[in-house]
């Protein structure tokens, strides 16, 4: 019996996700964020309406489903408050279903000017980060010099760590960047209005999280981005500031890797990357450029266009050992209703050799060419079937094809972005 369901993405993030979590956390108890900032952008679609949640969990729709953000993540308060306020007037009590770890690290405005002076001193060599300031907060948690939200319930405590850190920060924008200084009094006047408000959001998650399994209930573990952004494993430099691996999900929300039960990847049915670095399977032709627009491939945090291109099983193959994956959720299969032909990267073509799992890194996964395999299209639509013996039988080889490959069941399939046009092939919860 699984008490617990860690949902990752295994491409370049925007899998689809947020869809996902939201559709999952009908049968769940709790949903928790371990990981990540506001640089996510998760759209939840129901009955035709949409939400888009940067920070705040997936599952903050569900009534009698408590919302946690975890150590892991990285807080702009600024941001999360505008988010609260949306869903606020959306009717969402927000307030009442979400708590927040008192160990998240803060971001301030001074790490996202951080952030866009070093993109902007990269120039060419950019990350084509989200400009949010994941990157610089990460940077100052990791070297101790993070403020945390437990820090922002003592006034004076706080005022001193903002005074230290924004002069540090300013430092760095001034001296070599070349940058204007952000106004340090401000932050905090700002900061410290949010704190009242804050204050019994907080809740040590991890023992929240243990509560919940001691009272047999399901807990949802939601990640960000996609495996191969992740720091250690993913395309680095090209890369985000967190572990989007599974395992990320222990250490952002306290709890030990005993208590993850099941791990599910989502991928595309293609492949989406926003930003730069390298994508071997990318399509700068008519059918990327399809692709992109039947799967409306527009990032939902920057609006910038995702580039897009073929299933990569390589890619995969690397996800699946980084978060010993128990199954896979395809989506978004009904953008590829319309194509005569389906390629799929079944391995790398590098120096001569094949190989079977993407490189570690940036720099040779720059040099791999993809080896293809051609599978014909279904060319009928799968917009919103919900039943796995009616979609076509040219989808169902692809599918087949691709649990061989990665040797790894297909237990979800998601038909349109709505959260009733999905698939799915197992009962993760079932007793
Ligand atoms: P996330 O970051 O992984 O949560 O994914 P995003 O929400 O950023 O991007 C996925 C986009 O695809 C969103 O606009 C979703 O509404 C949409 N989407 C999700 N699943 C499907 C699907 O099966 N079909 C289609 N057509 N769109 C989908
Ligand atoms: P969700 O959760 C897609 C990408 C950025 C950039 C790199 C580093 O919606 O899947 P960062 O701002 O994190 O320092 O940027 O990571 N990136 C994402 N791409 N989906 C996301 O989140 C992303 N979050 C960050 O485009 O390439
Ligand atoms: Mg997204």
């Amino acid at each position: 019996m699984n008490r617990s369901l860690v949902v990752i993405g295994l491409q370049w993030g925007d899998e689809g996700k947020g869809k996902i979590v939201d559709w999952l956390t009908g049968h769940a108890k709790a949903v928790v964020r371990f990981q990540g900032g506001h640089n996510a952008g998760h759209t939840l679609v129901i009955e035709g309406q949409k939400t888009v949640l940067h920070l705040i969990p997936s599952g903050i729709l569900h009534e009698g489903v408590s919302s946690y953000i975890g150590n892991g993540v990285v807080l702009c308060l600024r941001a999360f408050f505008e988010e609260l306020e949306l869903l606020i007037a959306a009717g969402v009590p927000v307030v009442e279903r979400l708590k927040l770890s008192p160990a998240c690290t803060l971001i301030l405005p001074s790490h996202i000017a951080l952030d866009q002076a070093r993109e902007l001193q990269r120039g060419e060599e950019k990350i084509g980060t989200t400009g949010r300031g994941i990157g610089p907060a990460y940077e100052d948690k990791a070297a101790r010099r993070g403020i945390r939200l437990a820090d922002l319930m003592d006034a004076n405590r706080f005022k001193a760590l903002v005074r230290d850190l924004v002069r540090y920060h300013n430092f760095l924008l001034e001296q070599y960047y070349q940058q204007s200084p952000v106004e340090v009094e401000a932050i905090i006047e700002e900061w410290l209005g949010y704190a009242e408000r804050i204050q019994p959001m907080l809740a040590d998650v991890s023992v929240c999280v243990k509560e919940h399994f001691s009272r047999n209930e399901k807990v949802i573990f939601e990640g960000a981005q996609g495996a191969m952004l992740d720091v250690d494993h993913g395309t680095y430099p090209y890369v985000t500031s967190s572990t989007t691996s599974a395992g990320g999900a222990a250490s952002g929300s306290g709890v030990g890797p005993r208590d993850l039960d099941y791990v599910l990847g989502v991928t595309k049915a293609y492949t989406t990357r926003v930003g730069g670095g390298p994508f071997p399977t990318e399509l700068q032709d008519d059918v990327g450029a399809h692709l992109a627009k039947i799967g409306q491939e527009f990032g939902a945090t920057t609006g910038r266009a995702r580039r897009c291109g073929w299933l990569d099983l390589p890619a995969l193959r690397r996800a699946s050992i980084n978060s010993s994956l128990s199954g896979l959720c395809m989506t978004k299969v009904d953008v590829m209703d319309e194509l005569d032909e389906i390629k799929v990267c079944v391995a790398y073509e590098l120096e001569g050799e094949r190989l079977e799992i993407a490189p570690l890194g940036a720099e040779r996964l720059a040099l791999c060419r993809p080896i293809y395999q051609t599978f014909s299209g279904w060319k009928t639509s799968t917009l919103g079937i919900t039943d796995y013996a009616l979609l076509p039988d040219a989808a169902k080889r692809y599918f087949s094809f691709v649990q061989e490959a990665l040797d790894l069941p297909i237990v979800m399939i998601s038909t349109g972005p709505d959260r009733r046009q999905t698939i799915h092939l197992l009962d993760f919860f079932a007793d």
